[in-house]
């Protein structure tokens, strides 16, 4: 099946929206929650984002998975672009949790905060600027289980690379900077596939469209360093703690060439709205026999107990929305 930019699945129906949303400081209608198309996030690309999962748990109720990770990451992304949303990351979790209670459900759900440029201030002259221009956060929601395929997807080696971060700040999500993602993706489907692994400027391996990388190398688990010009996920920060906790594997961080994925043993992705996806065939080349190897099946199954808080010395990941 088919990853796609935002998590959808393109083989199964469009998730479910749920009904309230954050905008402009208060929860409304979801249809309420709109632009004008003088936003200037619309026009340059300047909002930053992030995607968050809650996840149901075994007996108590809807957890938010790493949330205070991703609002850190948020606020970092958010000073790049000199957004000052004025809120502290406890502040956003909070929020967060509030919404899920209101939209009430205790299905699997994906939140996604978007803070962003949104009007020239009085006095302002058109043009591109991230100062004198008011920033905003909204933030929505809706449901959406696991979506990626365990059986494995296909990934091609993109033609379109990684922008250097001296020319994006790429250690930021930014919205503008998805327009690379986005054609590489599209790259990807063109040619039948379901997902691309981009090579950065030094043509190392960097990430996938929306996912890290990682590899199984003669026994290792190899993930590129935060220098390769990559998002430093929080869900490859939890497979590394996970792979040397839970498994006794420790991670090494280095360079990846397009040549060591072609050979590699075990290949997968890693992402918040991935999960954790095994790579089966990279760049028309079955990964070794072309099923899923027994590290990446091993951490797949760690990370869902994780998630759903049947691993109680990670319950510190989990921020319940119901207490
Ligand atoms: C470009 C990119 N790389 C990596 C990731 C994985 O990050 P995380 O695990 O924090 O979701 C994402 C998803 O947010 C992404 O968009």
């Amino acid at each position: 099946m088919t990853v796609t930019q935002d998590g959808a699945a393109a083989a199964q129906p469009s998730p479910a929206i749920a009904q309230v949303a954050y905008h402009d400081g208060e929860f409304v209608p979801l249809e309420r929650a709109l632009l004008p198309v003088t936003t200037q996030a619309l026009q340059y690309g300047t909002g930053v984002f992030e995607g968050i999962r809650a996840y149901a748990q075994d007996d108590r109720g809807l957890a938010i998975f790493r949330a205070h990770d991703h609002y850190r990451r948020l606020l970092r992304s958010s000073r790049t672009l000199r957004i000052d949303l004025g809120r502290s990351v406890e502040e956003l979790c909070e929020l967060t949790a509030e919404l899920l209670r209101r939209i009430g459900t205790t299905e699997d759900t994906y939140v996604r905060p978007l803070a962003y440029k949104r009007a020239l201030l009085p006095g302002q002259k058109p043009g591109v600027s991230l100062s004198g221009v008011s920033d905003a956060l909204s933030v929505n929601a809706f449901r959406m289980g696991s979506y990626t395929d365990p059986a494995g997807i296909r990934c091609t080696i993109s033609s379109w690379r990684r922008p250097p971060s001296d020319a994006l700040p790429v250690r930021a999500k930014v919205t503008g900077g998805y327009v690379n993602n986005a054609l590489a993706v599209d790259e990807a489907r063109a040619a039948g596939c379901d997902d691309a692994i981009l090579l950065n400027s030094r043509g190392q391996v960097a990430e996938a469209s929306t996912s890290n990388v990682f590899a199984v190398i003669g026994g290792r688990l190899v993930t590129p360093p935060v220098t390769a010009d990559l998002l430093e996920g929080i869900t490859r920060d939890t497979v590394v703690t996970l792979a040397a906790d839970l498994l006794g594997t420790p991670t090494d961080f280095r360079d990846l060439g397009r040549d060591e994925l072609v050979g590699a043993d075990e290949v997968f992705l890693t992402g918040t709205g991935t999960e954790i996806v095994p790579v089966t065939e990279v760049a028309g080349r079955p990964v070794a026999d072309g099923a899923p190897g027994p590290l990446t099946t091993a951490l797949m199954g760690a990370y869902q107990n994780v998630v759903r808080g049947r691993e109680p010395r990670y319950g510190h990941w989990l921020h319940p929305v119901h207490v």
